[in-house]
């Protein structure tokens, strides 16, 4: 790999051993995909250690103690635990000490303590075009392709890069791999695309076929033959499906997402897809029969919204659907948000709403990253499975709780989640076959 003199005399040690170590890590990273060279990045999404993984966290504090500084703006992903209001989630108070241990050892390394999957809700929005390293599949998918920024599937190497603002020059970072792979003609009526969770439920679909590739989405028309444009909480929430049940990395949806004006320019104008596939409601449909396994009526004890973590818009709508109403008793219910988030959510008054219908904002972490996952709940002796029936209206929450929590689940929209918590069953739109 070529290397310019200061990249050189940064791996010899003249910036201490840190940074030669890192960019040891990284050009060995790099030379085992050929990558030509290093790039320089404007913005890291860094790996928060968690109190669930064995030594995550003591890991984490020799590397600070170490004197690791990041030297881009970098900020970090979801906890196992609500630092602020750690009671609120259930959290034994041992592993809630052990989680909170990451914040000096954060901010001794200059790293934003967002804890977050949604960064850019907070504002880290990296210009089109810019390189950047980053964590969270469902944050990944929505940098390079809502965004046009560029970064692969970050894991713990994202540290390396943190600490020297280098990344190689491989995978998506490259414009000869961000072009589309397959088309998916979307004949779903619009009108069935205005819940949250049917953006999640078309991800799920189209990430099942293309796996690891580059999907081109064509959106349908509305009556007045223009493409519909979706909301960005439904970008959130269609990309991190897409990284769900595929592992997508990018997608395009021409006239939409910055990279592809139109359905040529998405395939390298002209190139033609490896496979073009028609997406109808049908499928949709499909998607609610595969993941739901409550039957419509059936007790819940479970409902949780905020995956991706939740805007304050999204918050706004269901306090105002919880005013003056009461939760079911024994209902856990939780919106997941980041803590910046929740703490304008306060100041509009909105969680103070949502707290007296008996829900809570939760902020820091959610469901699938909680002391909820089979394994912690033995090691701190709660009940396994620590939830029974799950409602929600994200697909990736489905997912990945029905393994790591063992609970069951159904996907509902929005509405459909909040009417159940105040029933305390699950409260399924009869008028959909399989919703
Ligand atoms: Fe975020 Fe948790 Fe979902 S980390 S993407 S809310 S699984």
């Amino acid at each position: 790999m070529k290397l310019t003199d200061s990249e050189k005399r940064m791996r010899n040690g003249a910036e201490g051993r840190v940074i030669a170590e890192a960019m040891d890590y990284i050009i060995q990273f790099g030379e085992a995909f050929n990558a030509p060279r290093l790039v320089d990045i404007s913005y890291c999404h860094y790996p928060a250690e968690m109190g669930i993984y064995y030594g995550d966290i003591e890991d984490l504090v020799r590397y600070a103690k170490r004197g690791a500084k990041v030297c881009v703006p970098t900020t970090t992903s979801t906890l196992c635990a609500d630092l602020e209001k750690p009671s609120i989630t259930g959290i034994p108070a041992k592993l809630a000490r052990l989680q909170a241990e990451v914040e000096p050892a954060h901010r001794s390394m200059g790293i934003l303590e967002t804890y977050t999957c949604t960064p850019q809700l907070l504002g880290f929005v990296p210009p089109f075009g810019s390189y950047i390293a980053s964590v969270e599949s469902s944050a990944i998918i929505y940098f390079n392709s809502v965004l046009g920024a560029r970064t692969n599937r970050g894991g713990l190497f994202t540290r390396f890069s943190a600490v020297t603002g280098k990344y190689p020059l491989m995978g998506y970072l490259l414009p000869e791999n961000r072009y589309g792979t397959h088309l998916f003609k979307v004949m779903i009526p619009p009108e069935r695309l205005r819940t949250y969770d049917a953006w999640c439920a078309l991800g799920f679909i189209i990430g099942k076929i293309v796996g690891s590739e580059v999907p081109v989405v064509q959106l349908p028309m509305t009556k007045s033959q223009t493409p519909i444009l979706p909301r960005s909480d439904f970008m959130i929430g269609l990309g991190a499906a897409l990284a769900t049940s595929g592992s997508v990395t990018l997608f395009h949806i021409p006239s939409v997402t910055p990279e592809a004006r139109t359905v040529k320019e998405a395939f390298k104008n002209g190139n033609v897809p490896k496979n073009a596939y028609e997406i109808r409601e049908k499928d949709l449909d499909d998607v609610y029969q595969q993941v739901n396994n409550i039957e419509p009526g059936a007790d819940i004890d479970f409902v949780t919204l905020g995956c991706p973590h939740y805007n304050l818009a999204q918050i706004e709508y269901v306090a105002r659907k919880l005013e003056g109403r009461r939760v079911r008793k024994d209902i856990r219910f939780w919106i997941c948000t980041n803590r910046m988030t929740r703490k304008q959510a306060e100041y509009s008054g909105y969680v103070r709403t949502i707290e007296s219908a008996g829900a809570k904002v939760v902020a820091d972490t959610c469901p699938v990253e909680s002391h909820m996952r089979q394994s912690t709940c033995r090691e701190y002796g709660l009940a396994v499975p620590n939830v029974r029936n799950m409602v929600t209206d994200s697909v990736k929450m489905v997912r990945y709780v029905k393994d790591l929590i063992g609970c069951n689940t159904a996907l509902a929209d929005t509405d459909r989640c909040i009417q159940s918590a105040l029933k305390g069953r699950y409260d399924s739109l009869q008028r959909r076959k399989g919703h």
